[in-house]
Formats: C-alpha cells, sequence, structure tokens
C-alpha cells in the first residue's frame, strides 16, 4: 500500500510550549484514521503543520512520498489536500450556495477551468461552478438550504456546509478537525453517515480529528491517540478503547 501521509518526527514549539513532540504516522490511501487525544493535546497543531499554516520545527511531512515541509497553504490545497476548521469559517451573510462556490472558484483556479479563464470564457465558469456547487449541495442534504444565508442555518448543517466546501476543492486527502463538536447524539450520528459516504463517493483518505473518542470508535479503521503533543497509542478502534496509557489520558477528563 502507498502511503498518502507521512509524519516522521514532526515537532513544533511555540516560545516554551511543545505543542508537537516527535510524532510520526503514515495515512494509506482510502483509509480513514482518527486522531483522538485530550483538549490540548496537539491534534489541531499537527493540521496547521500539515496545511502549511505553521512550519514544523523538526520532522518531516510528506505528501504522496514528496516532502511538504516548506510549502505554502494554497500550494498544499492545490495538490489535494482540504481540510475543515475546528471553529466554523463560513461566511455567515452569503448564501449557502455562495458558501460553496467561493471555495470551489479556488479549485478551479489551479485545475481544468484556469485555461476557460484565460480565454475570456468567465460565464461558463461561473454556470460550470453554479451547476457543480449545487451538485454537492445535493450530495450533503443541503440542496433545499441554497439559498438561505448560512448565518440562519443551524449548527450542524453549518458543519455540513463546511464539509461541502472543503469537498468542492476536490481533494484526496480530507483533513476534518472535530466536525461533531457542539452537536447532539443524533446529529453525530447524520454526521458520521455523512463522512461514511463523502469517504465512499469521492474516493477520499480521511484523517478525522476528534475529543471525544466514542463518537468516531465506529467509522475509523484505525486511531492515533496522542497527549501532551506525543502519540501515546495507535491501533485498531478495539485495541485503543482498551489501551491503558489511552485510558489513563482520557480518566479525570470531565466535559
Ligand atoms: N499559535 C500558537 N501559539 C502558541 N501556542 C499554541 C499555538 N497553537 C497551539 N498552541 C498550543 O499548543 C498546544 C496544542 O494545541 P492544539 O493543537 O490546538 O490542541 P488540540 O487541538 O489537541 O486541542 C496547546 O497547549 C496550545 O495552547
Ligand atoms: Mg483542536
Amino acid at each position: 500500500m502507498s502511503a498518502v501521509l507521512r509524519l516522521k518526527g514532526v515537532s513544533r514549539s511555540f516560545g516554551g510550549v511543545q505543542a508537537v513532540s516527535d510524532m510520526s504516522f503514515s495515512v494509506e490511501r482510502g483509509d480513514m484514521i482518527g486522531l483522538i487525544g485530550p483538549n490540548g493535546a496537539g491534534k489541531t497543531t499537527i493540521f496547521n503543520l500539515i496545511t502549511g499554516v505553521y512550519d514544523v520545527t523538526a520532522g518531516d511531512i510528506e505528501y504522496e512520498g514528496k516532502n511538504i515541509n516548506a510549502l505554502k497553504t494554497y500550494e498544499v490545497i492545490s495538490l489535494g489536500i482540504a481540510r475543515t476548521f475546528q471553529n466554523l469559517r463560513i461566511f455567515s451573510a452569503s448564501s449557502v450556495l455562495e458558501n460553496v462556490m467561493t471555495a470551489a472558484q479556488q479549485h478551479h483556479r489551479y485545475g481544468f477551468f484556469e485555461a476557460l479563464s484565460h480565454i475570456g470564457r468567465w460565464r461558463a465558469m461561473e454556470r460550470a461552478t453554479r451547476s457543480e456547487s449545487m451538485e454537492l449541495l445535493e450530495r450533503v442534504g443541503l440542496a433545499d438550504r441554497a439559498n438561505q444565508a448560512a448565518g440562519t442555518l443551524p449548527y450542524g448543517l453549518q458543519r455540513r456546509l463546511e464539509i461541502a466546501r472543503a469537498i468542492s476543492l476536490r481533494p484526496t486527502l480530507l483533513l476534518l478537525d472535530e466536525p461533531a463538536a457542539g452537536m447532539n447524539a443524533e446529529e453525530v450520528g447524520n454526521l458520521n453517515g455523512l463522512i461514511v459516504d463523502i469517504h465512499r463517493d469521492f474516493n477520499l483518505t480521511i484523517v478525522l480529528i476528534e475529543h471525544h473518542m466514542d463518537v468516531i470508535m465506529e467509522i475509523c479503521h484505525r486511531i492515533v491517540c496522542m497527549n501532551f503533543g506525543a502519540k501515546i497509542g495507535e491501533g485498531s478502534p478495539d485495541e485503543i478503547r482498551s489501551h491503558p496509557d489511552v485510558l489513563k489520558a482520557y480518566l479525570g477528563e470531565d466535559d
């Protein structure tokens, strides 16, 4: 199997804080990996390092066998890596459809539509982006909300919209940062269903950050658990569920 993503001894500190410490793991094509750990464990920092928001202090990050340590965020996106954010980043006043179209245009700038735009076919590009974005909204169950202001969507649907925006970039690797945060049990069930569907339908490789272990046990093939910046366990959901260090990390956590 070929690794899509590989972290080798990756570290990052902020002043005196060792946010990520000697992290190594790899993600195979088609994987659905869970990245779990208590608050402050360094999970989001891992995504920020992969996507070029921060530079590593030490170590290597490889995507499809190529070192991407020095790449800028837009370069990482153009390679086929998309992410969602722990804190939602949608345009509240714009419509649901406009939110997806704005993201999709970013993709087109780097792809097939670049050629079209160069020869001045803006209208064709706009039309294509619109129909493609509507199709995506249908896939994530938001088509009937297309013209509604995104900020007026219920929270769970805003999370869905953010996922649609990420998929509109046509990624190979999708990084989801706590997509279930703030959801009730029913919403989490629906969201997990959506993640399983898009993973299959879009041939995605997914890394899914989650704070609560139980949420992703059902859908992830393999789970990496970190605490205080370092990996403390890795394995199947069953292995992680009974892993002494993982249990210890979660003990005494109450929220
Ligand atoms: N930009 C930053 N500046 C300073 N400290 C940071 C920064 N980003 C993250 N950290 C620190 O790194 C640690 C890990 O944070 P984070 O990756 O957000 O954890 P998690 O996502 O697992 O909750 C925390 O102690 C956090 O305060
Ligand atoms: Mg986080």
